[in-house]
């Protein structure tokens, strides 16, 4: 007895899988501003990835409706019947994919679909194909799930989209998944049908490989710019893609934690499998919430876009009048990359050395109250993510601190 519990003793807590991933880098820097700004310290954050607009009332309706309906109890784990069926006829609508509803499952935000497919699919020394700058949680994801990330940068002159070579380059016979984001976290950059028919003709001579294709800022594209999604070209990757989508951004929800793919049935029935164990049905009340949302009038996205347009333009402008800083203007989502190479190896007025971009944007949190994220946290370094989901007054405040930053390093 007693010597069990010594060797309890000296057991780690904490298991070993933990130690294959980092916090969320965008989480962190969020929450050093929160808590610069409740020091009282005057901070712009454009670090968080959400909109700043509030959830369209019919939406807000149609969950205090279901609350006073009853619809507080279980549902299917993979989502209610009807929802089901309406994020069947929103890919009939929007992308002209036909899923039924058996092949939509429904979960607790996009990142439970992606965690969902990884953990499902993945085993360990299973290769995933990431294009880099990437949003933060795919290499974590599929870290945790045993599986072996491969990076492949995308270079700003090819506007951080894959080039169909380098993807070809990356394929090996361990290769499980390629994900592809469009529009994409951190840089905005998203794919037209023509840019995706090379990738699809390299897909198509490697029938092993599935691929995960996150939509999640489809409706946030500017300048009629119409993205595709990879089924929607090249019907013959249906049977090995999950395209997913979502409500969190296109209707303002990061909230509600609503999100959903199309898939095989095969695939859609052991993430019901693992979903089932883990957290089962997404939360009645926001599920009758996205039926409103994809059922309902889109004149609020529209006025939303309209709205994230102009702050990219006045950012991206007011971007490049900043000393050592170029930045592109990509066709969705809302954020911009920019690089800041021609900021490192000098020095801030208070003194820190801008070695990389990490110390960048630490000191500019420090000195000008900006938070801002490194590139290295979407595996992509000489670089920044600025969210221009914020007020476009804030967001010139914040455009002419770093102005007035990158001016003084000397
Ligand atoms: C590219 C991308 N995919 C997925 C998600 C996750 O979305 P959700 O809040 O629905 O889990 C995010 C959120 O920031 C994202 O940027």
């Amino acid at each position: 007895m007693l010597r069990l519990i010594v060797m309890r003793d000296k057991m780690e807590l904490i298991a070993a899988r933990l130690n294959r991933i980092n916090p969320s880098p965008t989480m962190a820097i969020t929450a050093k501003a929160r808590a610069m700004k409740a020091a009282g310290k005057d901070i712009i954050s454009l670090s968080a990835g959400e909109p700043d607009f509030d959830t369209p009332e019919h939406i807000k309706r149609a969950a205090i409706a279901a609350i006073k309906s009853g619809e507080t109890k279980y549902t299917d784990v993979g989502g209610t019947a009807a929802l089901r069926q309406a994020v069947a006829r929103k890919f009939l609508r929007d992308s002209g994919i036909a899923y039924s509803p058996e092949e939509v499952i429904v979960s607790t935000g996009g990142k439970q679909v992606i965690f969902n497919a990884m953990l499902a699919t993945v085993d360990a020394g299973d290769e995933v194909i990431i294009p880099t700058p990437c949003w933060v949680s795919y290499p974590d994801i599929v870290a945790l799930a045993e599986g072996t990330p491969v990076f492949v940068p995308c270079s700003q002159n090819s506007g951080f989209k894959l080039r169909a070579e380098d993807l070809e380059a990356a394929i090996t016979p361990k290769t499980k998944w390629v994900f592809l984001n469009s529009p994409n976290n951190p840089t905005g950059a998203a794919y037209s049908a023509e840019e995706l028919r090379p990738i699809c003709d390299v897909l198509l001579r490697h029938p092993d490989v599935w691929v995960f294709t996150d939509d999640i800022y489809e409706k946030l594209t500017y300048d009629g710019f119409r993205p595709a999604t990879i089924v929607e070209v090249e019907p013959g990757l249906r049977d090995r893609t999950v395209t997913m989508n979502g409500c969190s951004k296109a209707y303002a929800m990061t909230g509600w934690r609503i999100g959903f793919c199309g898939a095989p049935v095969k695939l859609i029935k052991a993430m019901d499998k693992l979903q089932g164990q883990s957290t089962s049905n997404p939360s009645s009340i926001s599920q009758a919430a996205a039926l409103a949302a994809l059922n309902g009038p889109e004149d609020g996205i529209a006025e939303m876009v309209r709205v994230y347009k102009q702050r990219r333009d006045l950012v991206v402008e007011m971007l490049n009048q900043a000393r050592g800083i170029t930045c592109g203007r990509p066709e969705g989502a809302f954020y911009v990359f920019p690089a800041m190479h021609g900021c490192i190896g000098k020095r801030s007025p208070k003194g820190a050395k801008i070695t990389d971009d990490e110390a960048f944007v630490i000191a500019l949190l420090d000195e000008q109250g900006v938070a801002a994220v490194h590139g290295s946290a979407f595996i992509y370094p000489g670089h920044f993510r600025i969210s221009y989901a914020t007020s476009t007054e804030l967001l010139k405040e914040a455009c002419e601190r770093i102005q007035v930053f990158c001016g003084a390093l000397r």
